[in-house]
């Protein structure tokens, strides 16, 4: 059995170690128990308890382990780690809060249905307000103590089991989607959060421009992306109401 105390708080997900390396360490009296094939940590950051874990990459490792913090009762989920740009705006190390997710990769269109859109299920589920708020006073706030220019935005982020070399289809995942940025996990847990009813955001720090530097990139600057989107997160832990 997990500890007692897994009940009654936030959660925070990464998909690789990199993206929640930081958090973890930041654990006062850490605990780590597993659940299946997930190890989860707990202790107190920024003045509130909450559980840390990593996922692996892609939409099912996200479900199932969002899946299963939800039945351990995690009363709101975070997402944070890197992503590629879609909008040419974007650059390496900009930040993008979600407003929505979609998943660019589901294709149900020979049946009528929009593409990206999962049948009963929206096409993009709204992040919640009040932890997206959170989230961008946080960015924002990191950004002034760091003294970075770099961007702060809310947007759509596209999931899919598909790392993005190619502008071509980061184009299409603009027009299609008008998505800000793509990544492989964020909206695999938007949609289990949104059936659960728990609250749930994003925080994406651009790695890569998702076209064909992007392998490179990605390698060359995922550890620092990673470590720009924890610091939004630890900013967001700090801003929650406890109990929340
Ligand atoms: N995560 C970071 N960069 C990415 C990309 N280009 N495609 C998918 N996921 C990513």
């Amino acid at each position: 059995m997990p500890p007692d105390a897994v009940w009654d708080r936030p959660a925070v997900i990464g998909a690789m170690p990199e993206e929640i390396r930081r958090l973890t360490a930041a654990l006062a009296r850490p605990q780590r128990w597993t659940r299946g094939p997930f190890a989860l940590h707990r202790g107190r950051a920024f003045g509130r308890e909450v559980t840390v874990a990593e996922c692996g990459v892609g939409k099912v490792n996200a479900a199932a382990l969002a899946q299963q913090l939800l039945v351990d009762g995690a009363t709101a989920v975070v997402f944070t780690g890197v992503a590629g740009a879609v909008d040419p705006s974007l650059r390496v190390g900009d930040v993008v809060v979600s407003e929505d997710a979609v998943q660019h990769d589901v294709d149900v269109t020979p049946l009528g249905y929009a593409r990206g859109c999962v049948p009963g299920q929206p096409l993009a589920w709204p992040a919640d307000a009040e932890l997206r708020e959170a989230a961008l006073a946080a960015a924002r706030e990191a950004a002034r103590a760091a003294g970075s220019e770099h961007a702060v935005v809310l947007g759509r982020v596209a999931s899919g089991d598909q790392f993005i070399a190619d502008a071509a289809r980061t184009a299409a995942l603009a027009s299609e989607f008008g998505a800000s940025c793509t990544e492989m996990e964020g909206a695999a847990v938007a949609q289990v959060c949104a059936r659960w009813g728990v609250p749930w955001v994003i925080v994406r720090v651009i790695s890569d421009t998702a076209d064909f530097g992007a392998s490179h990139d990605f390698r060359a600057f995922t550890e620092l992306a990673a470590e720009r989107a924890e610091a939004v997160v630890r900013g967001i832990l700090g801003r929650l109401e406890q109990g929340a």
